[in-house]
């Protein structure tokens, strides 16, 4: 057994990812299991300044491992990007006896919590956004489930798109990455994909479903990310006055692609995660977040993770132009 850490805290922050909860779960109980006590943090880092601190007993976290969203809540906390906040957060978490603080979030969760470890809190970064924009992990919690909601909602609206012959647009989240959009479009089978990493114009779309309507299709899907630099309203606007043969729709997905029960895929991830962040600490570990190398679960220094940049795989981009012959 561990005899430095005794004491660990857990919290969520950022948006919320399918996952969290049975990550949460993992945590809790790799902690118990190593005679630790584990505190539950509520609302990410703004719970620290209010004192929303918790034991969690193996109980508590019985019956979430199949729950969406995250049952220790989440929120985004202007006071951490302060230095003076975060040293009155690592104080706070001092005065409540927590030797080591295990944070499950997005990239921006990251940095704080590589904040909270320049001064002198111990810190292990757990990776969940659906957005899949971070660096030191093939996968992030809540990535799998939102595409497997984007590919729901993509088969829904070609259902509808062939029967009328119309071409759909439909927006993803991703804020400036587009993976979930790259991704949900070879899945879905779009005939185009706009993308961040691979800036297009109107006009350029305008003659790729010119093309697709000529070749006989009786649909076009086009995913666009949110971060993309042709925006949905616009491209609608304007292709309704262009004559491209299909009539058009958009449909914006939003919060929908954050919800929904944790795919098999993001259950095993999220637990296989939460057991190694527990284990990495009581191992000495700190700085560092967990992440999904090749089939591994491995440490990556959260210094890396937000200073890399993850790049986006346009191999895919060309793959899904090519198959939308
Ligand atoms: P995500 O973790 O999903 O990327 P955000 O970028 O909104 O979400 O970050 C979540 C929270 O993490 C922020 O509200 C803030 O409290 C903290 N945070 C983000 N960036 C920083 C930073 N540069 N320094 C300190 N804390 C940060
Ligand atoms: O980071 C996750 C994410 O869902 C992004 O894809 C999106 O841009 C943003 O959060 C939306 O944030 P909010 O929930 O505050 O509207």
């Amino acid at each position: 057994m561990n005899d430095k850490i005794k004491r660990i805290g857990v919290l969520t922050s950022g948006g919320d990812a399918p996952g969290m909860n049975p990550c949460i779960r993992a945590v809790v109980r790799t902690g118990l299991f190593n005679g630790c006590e584990v505190i539950g943090i509520r609302d990410g880092y703004a719970g620290i300044y209010t004192g929303e601190f918790a034991p969690l007993e193996a109980r508590h976290v019985g019956g979430i491992i199949q729950r969406g969203g995250t049952v220790l809540g989440t929120a985004r906390c202007p006071e951490m990007f302060e230095e003076a906040g975060q040293q009155k957060a690592a104080a706070i978490l001092r005065g409540e006896g927590i030797d080591a603080l295990v944070v499950i979030g997005g990239d921006g969760s990251m940095r704080g919590a590589l904040a909270l470890a320049a001064q002198g809190v111990r810190v292990l970064g757990i990776p969940g956004s659906i957005d899949n924009d971070m660096w030191g992990t093939n996968m992030a919690i809540g990535v799998d489930t939102a595409l497997n909601t984007l590919c729901d909602a993509i088969d829904k609206l070609r259902d509808t798109a062939s029967s009328h012959r119309r071409a759909f647009l439909v927006e993803t989240m991703g804020r400036n990455c587009g993976y979930l959009a790259l991704m949900a479009g070879v899945i879905g089978g779009a005939e185009v994909i706009l993308i961040p990493e691979a800036p297009s114009s109107v006009e350029a779309v305008a003659e790729s479903l010119v093309e697709a309507y000529q070749r006989g299709k009786t649909h076009s899907i086009v995913v666009v990310s949110e971060g993309a630099n042709v925006k949905v309203a616009e491209l609608a606007a304007r292709l309704d006055e262009l004559d491209v043969g299909f009539s058009t729709r958009m449909s914006i997905l939003g919060h929908i692609q954050r919800g929904g029960r944790p795919s098999a895929f993001d259950r095993l991830l999220a637990t296989r995660l939460g057991v190694k962040a527990v284990d990495a600490l009581l191992a000495g570990g700190s700085e560092v977040m967990v992440g999904l190398r090749g089939r591994d679960i491995e440490l990556v220094p959260l210094a890396d993770v937000v200073s890399k940049p993850r790049e986006a795989n346009l191999e895919y981009y060309e793959m899904a132009k090519m198959l939308a012959f």
